[in-house]
């Protein structure tokens, strides 16, 4: 779907020409659900017959006859649950984005392109749904982030599914426009952001690498005026990143460290924001089995977090300065790939011995942490990567792991993620977890064995962020196969995208300090 094909529309939604009216029914306990007047005699039908009482999900599908005051091929009535209740706000604001993407689900198997949404009256919500920017912008950001396809490579039209997704979105709005317009382009900055994270997620291997992801900054760079640089593999052996050149070692294909930058001159405070971008993670030498393998194209979706959520903080300018970087790279075997045992010096002068070389990413963002915080003195570093297979074993699909040396920024992360509907998850981190990577013959090294597995390798991070306020998010759980929802898809969900940019939008100078 286009950006620009989701509007609003000021008009009695009757009276619309579309393939389909959406109108939402909100449950109430024990009670006829509440809807718009214009849906009323059928909602009161279909919930005298206990077929409908606006549980999440629940449908009531009709085509009005011909000569009918509604001028829509067809109406849904669709349930979102019991949002008026005393809902957590981040659970009220998931119910919207589940059922904006129930709507792309049902315009889907209608085959609608062109859709018109009434929003739910506000005063039927939560409390802390009151406001219809928000409620405007969860079900937006729903149907936009349902709507999702990735289908570029199914070539025969055999293949192809006859359906290209939604082809216009409108939002019936008589009231508030000003708000729930902003609403709705918020959403859309956050939803679009997500969706280019997991289209750079579900490029495989060969189609996706350090040069992409250097390719794609550029491109957004020269788009929006953010600042552009990439440290080529020369520049980084000059600099010492020993790291993830080791990493790079097996390839034939150059790390880079891909460099996005929102610095408006009168910011008091900068967030550094750190990405895995492991285009491909074999295991190198210590090679992965073969069974599986094949998601390992989804080992980036850190650096796809943190430069997507650069395209919404470009658009949005908010007060506070955001530098993204990614350090790029696979991880293949080979003649000249690094080896167990191997000793490699990292940016800020820590040597490490490398036990394991698939604990590869903790090496790449080692060097991209202590660089980065050398470099622009931020106020606070956030890094996310899949790092971890172990925080799979702990959290499952449904959390991401959160390790971080500040109870203030964990707080702001927590607020920002479950408002994103992307719970996070904190593990604590102290001397006997950084006792266990301990090595004999260097500063460190770069494995733990197997128990706790997630915050040993935070621990490994550790030693790269100094004294300044920083937050580990491992997405290995959640990057994809995330937990199941109608508006999250199979493969890549975008994950950490909109938290950043919740985090940056809710930014208040002083947060950490
Ligand atoms: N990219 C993997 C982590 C991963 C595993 C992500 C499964 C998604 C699903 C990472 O580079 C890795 O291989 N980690 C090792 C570390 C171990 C060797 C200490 C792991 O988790 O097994
Ligand atoms: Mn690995
Ligand atoms: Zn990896």
């Amino acid at each position: 779907m286009k950006k620009d094909r989701i509007t609003t529309i000021t008009k009695a939604a009757e009276t619309i020409k579309t393939d389909l009216l959406v109108y939402f029914a909100v449950e109430e306990k024990d009670k006829m659900p509440v809807c718009d007047a214009a849906v009323q005699p059928q909602v009161k039908k279909a919930y005298e017959l206990n077929d409908f009482s606006g549980k999440a999900a629940e449908q009531i599908l009709f085509y009005p006859p011909d000569r009918s005051k509604i001028s829509a091929a067809r109406v849904l009535v669709l349930g979102t649950g019991p949002v008026n209740k005393e809902k957590d706000k981040g659970d009220a604001l998931d119910m919207l984005r589940e059922a904006g993407g129930q709507v792309a689900k049902v315009s889907a198997s209608v085959k609608a392109k062109d859709v018109v949404l009434c929003l739910p009256t506000p005063k039927h919500l939560s409390p802390a749904l009151a406001d219809p920017e928000v409620s405007a912008g969860a079900l937006a950001e729903g149907v936009i982030l349902g709507d999702y396809r990735f289908e570029k490579y199914k070539e025969s039209t055999k293949k192809k599914t006859d359906y290209p997704g939604l082809g216009a979105i409108k939002f019936v709005c008589n009231d508030n426009l000003k708000i729930i317009r902003q609403g709705i382009e918020k959403a859309k900055n956050s939803a679009f952001a997500a969706c280019t994270a997991r289209d750079m997620a579900n490029e495989p291997g060969n189609h996706w690498t350090s040069a992409d992801f250097a390719a794609y900054a550029k491109q957004l760079a020269a788009d929006t005026g953010l600042g552009y640089r990439c440290l080529e593999k020369k520049e980084m052996e000059q600099m010492g990143m020993g790291g993830i050149l080791a990493v790079n070692q097996g390839s034939y294909v150059p790390a880079r460290m891909v460099v996005l930058e929102y610095l408006p001159e009168d910011r008091t405070e900068t967030i550094l924001l750190v990405g895995k971008g492991l285009t491909f993670d074999s295991g190198g030498i210590s090679i992965k089995p073969s069974a599986g393998m094949e998601d390992m194209k989804y080992d980036m979706c850190g650096g796809a977090a943190v430069m997507c959520a650069m395209q919404a903080v470009a658009l949005e300018k908010p007060d506070v300065g955001v530098v993204a970087i990614v350090p790029a790279t696979d991880n293949m075997s080979g003649s000249k790939a690094i080896h167990p045992g191997d000793i490699i010096t990292h940016y800020n002068g820590v040597t490490s011995e490398v036990i394991n070389t698939d604990a590869e990413g903790r090496l790449l963002l080692a060097d991209a942490l202590a660089w980065g915080i050398e470099n622009f003195k931020p106020t606070c570093v956030l890094d996310t990567a899949t790092l971890t297979g172990a925080v799979i074993i702990g959290l499952g699909h449904h959390y991401t792991g959160l390790v971080s040396n500040n109870d203030a920024l964990v707080k702001a992360v927590e607020a920002a993620g479950n408002l994103a509907g992307e719970p996070v998850w904190r593990l604590p981190l102290n001397k006997n977890y950084e006792k266990q990577i301990e090595s004999k013959v260097a500063d460190i090294k770069n494995t733990g064995g197997k128990p706790a597995g997630t915050i040993t390798a935070a621990a490994y991070l550790s030693n790269f962020v100094g004294k300044t306020p920083w937050a580990h998010l491992d997405i290995a759980g959640t990057a994809w196969d995330f937990t199941k929802k109608v508006y999250i898809p199979k493969g890549a969900s975008g994950i950490a995208t909109r938290t950043f940019i919740n985090l940056v939008r809710n930014w208040k100078t002083d947060k950490v300090k």
